[in-house]
């Protein structure tokens, strides 16, 4: 397969994970015959950084035009006081939208071997897989109005959702429980906002033509309580944009580091794929960043090129190397902490011993 991926490294840890999930890629392309043609472009602080806008044109016309995008973090401290339009986050936010990635998949699952690694007891996290599906392009990300007002005494964002906007992300999280555990827990906050009670009633018409999957709702507060409790109850949790942030850190956190967690953003063009951490300033540039994150992404990357086996090879990968014991400080136990490259390395070499067949 020939493929073109444009590569937005960002800010903070972005270039140092985005580099070892491209040497990830690289190996895959290598050892399973395949033509990926990487290009890579500015994005967030590092464009502002160099006088451009947070989403330069040229970026956003190299990703239209590209197959896939993995992108590693966008946020700088450098433009904490600038005006949204002027900070790195609203890149990511423009992108997004630009490219209407309404839907942002971000499973959660505990590795084998780090059941005893994650703050909570082995026996509750076992079994922990789960699936967030975030809705990524509405809610009080993109609401107007929006702004604070000219004598800074108040502000205001705006929750708005079509039935529409609610339908196609509902649609998204029941075909991914048939291939899971027909399982979908939609999460609001109905017993407070009129958005939840149509994203609530919506979903309850969608969940009609998957008699094959059982439906649960849930208030958010609920549900963030439930993800420490019996994060393992859980198949697809389906939410909209702001409880999809939230929960999706709790998840990282619950399976033993944010740094673990890939995602996939996908509407009808190109998908983005990134890790879900952040740009983590404290820590760039130093090969500490957990490179799993953003290698986790490249395997979803390559499963929705239709590279399914190779995505495979790559999760397998980075399972014996986590069992292995070769981690970055950012998760717990009392192994000897591991390099950023070292963890890559450790994934390829591994993926180099697997039969390009997929077995
Ligand atoms: C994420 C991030 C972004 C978000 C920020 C950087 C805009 O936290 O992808 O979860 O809030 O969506
Ligand atoms: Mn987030």
């Amino acid at each position: 397969m020939r493929a073109s991926i444009l590569c937005l490294p960002g800010d903070g840890i972005g270039p140092e994970v985005t580099q070892a999930a491209l040497q990830v890629l690289g190996a895959v392309g290598a050892h399973f015959g395949h033509d990926f043609l990487f290009t890579e472009a500015l994005i967030g602080g590092a464009a502002l950084r160099r006088g451009e806008p947070a989403l330069p044109p040229a970026t956003l016309a190299l990703a239209r035009s590209a197959d896939a995008i993995l992108l590693g973090a966008v946020g700088d401290p450098a433009f904490d006081t600038s005006d949204s339009s002027r900070r790195p986050e609203a890149a990511l936010l423009g992108l997004r939208r630009a490219l209407g990635l309404f839907a942002n998949l971000r499973p959660a699952r505990v590795w084998p071997g780090l059941e005893d690694d994650g703050p909570l007891k082995a026996d509750i996290l076992r079994g922990t897989d789960l699936l967030v599906v975030r809705e990524l392009t509405g809610g009080l990300y993109y609401g107007e109005p929006r702004g604070i007002e000219s004598d800074g005494t108040a502000a205001v964002n705006t929750l708005r959702y079509s039935r529409h906007e609610i339908e196609r992300i509902a649609r998204v999280a029941f075909e991914w429980a048939r291939r899971r555990r027909q399982r979908v827990t939609s999460v609001d906050k109905a017993n407070v906002l009129e958005v939840s009670r149509l994203w609530r009633g919506t979903v309850t018409e969608v969940a009609a033509d998957y008699p094959d999957v059982a439906l649960e709702h849930m208030y958010v507060d609920a549900c963030a309580m439930k993800l420490a409790l019996a994060p393992a109850s859980f198949d697809v949790i389906l939410t909209e944009n702001l409880f999809g942030d939230i929960l999706s850190d709790e998840a990282g956190a619950v399976v033993g580091s944010l740094g673990l967690l890939p995602s996939a953003s996908l509407g009808e063009g190109p998908g983005l794929f990134e890790p879900v951490h952040g740009s983590a300033p404290d820590i760039a540039g130093r090969s500490l960043a957990n490179p799993v994150g953003a290698i986790a992404s490249a395997a979803m990357l390559l499963d929705h090129l239709g590279l399914g086996a190779e995505a495979r090879a790559v999760d397998a990968a980075i399972g014996a190397t986590l069992q292995q014991g070769v981690r970055t400080a950012d998760i717990r136990g009392n192994t000897k902490a591991a390099t950023t490259r070292e963890v890559a390395a450790a994934i390829v070499d591994r993926l180099r011993s697997v039969s390009p067949e997929g077995g």
